[in-house]
């Protein structure tokens, strides 16, 4: 019997380059006469024009404090609950195991506070040394209470995850395994299914930095059955927040530290004093924007995460033919190293975030020149402390992060490769 496609499943178009930068205002700006490139996508991302109205747009008809017995306060209500909702599409999940907070960061120390609560000697955590220190300190810090860290090493050679020295690591005694879905350094995308799976059948617990894969890849929470999952909207078009996704049953089973006035319910019991709602407006605004770009790559899809990944589909074509671009190009110029992988046979496991060191010259001094010339990009460790650390390149400054995004153009990145050549020339 042939099956019908359904809508959801129509062949997609590419995606809509000029009409995506066209919604980003800050794409505009000139440095020193020539246009700006943001390839600092993975230190924070451009938000579009509906995402700033949606921020605005509170502040001047709906500010006010939640669950008060008025309009602004019941319009600010609303407006946390549409967020909750667009985040458990983008992730996958059900509204109430949504979870804002100021960032990453801060969610990961409150969650690592309330599940550290029960342990103690005896008990061990995994984390891995590929990950940004958001997932690694908050986990550490456990050490006080007696608990064993056990950190999973990565080939030096291509920068991935030493799956065989992660799964030794794990043993009875561990109670958690913190990974991170891709690496804000050196762009590896990691088996986060395969972790979660080591983890479960030791009777571990999963948590999943998502920060820098989000802009590249489509979440889905229920598939990868983690218990955790901690995103940054700032990292994908939003504003300046970080979200967890908690399983239901986990949420509900470790007890939050927090003022007694404050709901026992869940997610609420999560969140304490008063959030930043203009950013949780922007934040609906944001998952909406995905949407839009996802309809009008496959203008048949119906539900939003069905658009949600339309989107995505859409600008993983993208972005891997510029990553193509960019690496091969890269690695034509005289003394560069590339740290991970740059087998384009193998760029399925890795997103578009590339560093690279150039022999005599200090990544500052390549960032800084790059600058001047509008080309947005970052030196240093960006907290990724380990990977540098590891690979012997933190005191020397660490490398040049190149990140690109969906609203990045094939024109830039020629456009980088000559600059680069030229600043390596002098
Ligand atoms: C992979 C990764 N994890 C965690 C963080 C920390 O996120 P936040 O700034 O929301 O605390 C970052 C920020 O750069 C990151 O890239």
């Amino acid at each position: 019997m042939s099956v019908m496609p359904t809508a959801e499943q129509t062949s997609s178009t590419a995606l809509d380059v000029a009409w995506a930068r066209a919604q980003f205002p800050a794409l505009a700006q000139t440095v020193n006469g020539q246009p700006a490139v943001f390839f600092d996508g993975p230190g924070g991302t451009q938000v579009p024009q509906q995402v700033i109205d949606a921020i605005s747009d509170y502040l001047k008809r709906d500010n006010a404090n939640t669950h008060g017995a008025y309009q602004t306060s019941r319009n600010t209500d609303r407006i946390v609950d549409e967020a909750r909702a667009a985040m458990a599409d983008f992730l996958n999940c059900d509204p109430d195991e949504i979870v804002f907070g100021a960032n990453m960061t801060s969610l990961t120390f409150a969650m690592s506070r309330a599940i550290g609560r029960d342990l103690g000697p005896g008990d061990e955590i995994v984390l891995t040394l590929l990950d940004h220190d958001a997932n690694f300190s908050p986990w550490k810090a456990l050490e006080e209470k007696g608990v064993a860290i056990r950190a999973a090493k990565f080939n030096e050679s291509d920068c991935t995850l030493d799956m065989a020295d992660l799964a030794s690591k794990i043993n009875s005694r561990t109670r958690l395994v913190a990974v991170g879905y891709a690496s804000n350094a050196v762009g590896t995308i990691n088996d986060v299914g395969e972790v979660v799976r080591l983890a479960r059948q030791a009777g571990a617990l999963s948590y999943i930095d998502a920060v820098h894969y989000a802009p590249h890849g489509p979440i889905d929470v229920r598939a990868v059955d983690c218990d955790f999952l901690v995103c940054s909207t700032y990292k994908f078009f939003g504003p300046h927040m970080g979200v967890l996704y908690g399983k239901r049953a986990r949420l509900n089973q470790f007890r939050p530290y927090k003022v007694r006035p404050n709901t026992d319910e869940t997610p609420g019991s999560w969140e304490w004093g008063t959030l930043n709602h203009e950013c949780i407006a922007g934040i609906k605004a944001c998952v909406d924007y995905w949407a839009t770009l996802g309809r009008r790559a496959q203008p048949a899809v119906t539900s939003r995460r069905a658009a949600i990944l339309a989107a995505h589909e859409a600008i993983h074509q993208h972005e891997r033919a510029m990553l193509q671009k960019m690496i091969s190009g890269l690695l034509t110029i005289p003394g560069l190293k590339l740290y991970g992988i740059t087998d384009p046979r193998r760029f399925d496991n890795r997103c578009a975030t590339i560093v690279v060191r150039i022999e005599g010259h200090t990544p500052l001094e390549l960032a800084t020149k790059l600058g001047e010339r509008g080309f947005f990009t970052w030196d240093g460790n960006y907290y990724a402390l380990n990977v540098t650390e590891q690979l012997d390149v933190e005191r020397l400054g660490g490398f040049l992060r190149i990140g690109l995004l969906h609203y990045n153009t094939m024109e830039e990145v020629e456009r980088m490769l000559a600059a680069l050549r030229e600043i390596v020339r002098r």
